[in-house]
């Protein structure tokens, strides 16, 4: 452990949030060699790349089919517009996550609605769901998110979905290889929605995304409406859009793909190392909770409540650690939903997590040392402001 004095000599340590430029710097002969591939073979819409990436991906994420497509919001949307959700119906979901979640069923004319976290995991919470099930009969879907890179709780979900015959959509943008109890997202669901934006355990140059599922007839209806509703050349049984996952992101992703193991368990090495060590420096603030149902989490983001959170994060700012809030706002005050009707104070955990939670840099290039530096960094902060230990955030 290093003291104090040798800290203010490493004072300039830069410690970003993400650094996709040394990760790419690691694999780039080998991207590289992908893309002229492709550009050689000038194909460059769906195509054999994207098949492979989809055989590949399938079986990782435990599922029978994965239907490639052009980001995480499209899977959300095919998945929606598979089920025939409209005007009139309902979606469940969670307010504490990214804006496609319910941005998406807004958009399909549906309305969602939303159940709280819990505390703990910043999950959704199983106990609630049972209640809104019965004030909104109108419910004709419901999207548990896998936040951060560990699973919600799903097996009582999949029970009450079950026995009312509500689908499951699984929101696995975050999450590509968590586990529940041993299973993995995206594959107990009806479908599962994954996303390779560029800051997921496995990032695209670009857009991409993925739906999974284990139903044939539902990898058949995704396989159309990526493409219009197409059935065969110019023949459209429904009308669908065109999200077709381009052949140079699935050929980036093909070679990322065999890194992602190694990276997602470099970001549980990394988690261990800051719990460790944020317990060590004894600092008031608390770590997300892994329950006992999430057998594999990937850590996507490694998360913390904190007393004081603007500051810290400008504390941390300033010290050249990266650090983002996710998210700022739940969603049900969002001012796109106002006349869905919520009130602040209507969603209390998730507004309390809201104001509490910061993200620390956990990708797989942070070493220990920089976790080192953002622990005492952190540890510096509170020592100013002499906040008691073990009075907050609880
Ligand atoms: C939970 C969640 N859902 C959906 C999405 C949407 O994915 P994309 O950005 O690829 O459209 C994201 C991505 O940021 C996400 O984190």
């Amino acid at each position: 452990m290093r003291d104090t004095t040798e800290m203010s000599s490493i004072a300039a340590r830069q410690v970003p949030l993400l650094d996709l430029r040394a990760q790419h710097a690691r694999i780039r002969d080998e991207v590289l060699a992908a893309i002229v591939r492709v550009v050689d073979a000038q194909k460059f819409i769906l195509g054999e790349e994207v098949q492979r990436l989809e055989q590949e991906l399938a079986p990782y994420c435990g599922a029978e089919y994965a239907v490639g497509c052009a980001s995480g919001t499209d899977a959300l949307t095919l998945a929606l517009m598979a089920l025939g959700i409209g005007p009139g119906d309902e979606v469940l979901t969670v307010p504490f996550t990214f804006f496609a979640t319910a941005g998406t069923v807004a958009r399909m004319g549906a309305r969602p609605v939303f159940v709280d976290i819990e505390p703990a995991t910043f999950q959704m919470d199983m106990t609630l769901v049972e209640r809104a099930l019965d004030a909104h009969p109108a419910v004709h879907a419901i999207i548990p998110v896998h936040l951060f890179g560990a699973c919600a709780d799903m097996n009582p979900l999949l029970e009450i979905a079950a026995q009312r015959g509500i689908p499951v959509i699984e929101d696995a943008a975050q999450s590509i290889g968590s586990e529940y109890q041993g299973r993995r997202a995206g594959s107990m669901g009806l479908m599962g929605c994954f996303s390779f934006f560029p800051s997921k355990n496995l990032g695209a140059y670009g857009d991409a995304g993925m739906v999974t599922t284990n139903d044939p007839e539902i990898a058949a209806r995704l396989r159309s409406l990526r493409v219009h509703g197409e059935s065969t050349q110019y023949v459209h049984e429904q009308v669908g859009m065109n999200s077709r996952l381009d052949a140079l992101q699935a050929a980036v992703l093909r070679v990322k793909f065999r890194y992602l193991d190694q990276w997602s368990a470099r970001r549980q090495e990394n988690a261990s190392a800051y719990r460790g060590l944020l317990a060590h420096f004894a600092v008031p603030v608390t770590v997300g909770e892994t329950a006992a149902y999430q057998s594999r989490h990937i850590y996507n983001q490694f998360v913390i409540r904190c007393p004081d959170r603007d500051r810290l994060k400008q504390h941390l700012e300033r010290h050249g650690i990266g650090c983002a809030i996710y998210y700022p706002i739940p969603l049900h005050l969002q001012k796109c939903f106002a006349d869905l009707g919520y009130e602040a104070g209507d969603l209390p955990v998730s507004e309390r997590a809201a104001a509490e939670v910061l993200a620390l840099p956990v990708n797989p290039e942070v070493s220990a040392e920089d976790i080192e530096y953002v622990c005492q960094t952190i540890a510096a902060f509170y020592a100013d402001r002499r906040i008691p230990i073990g009075q907050l955030c609880r």
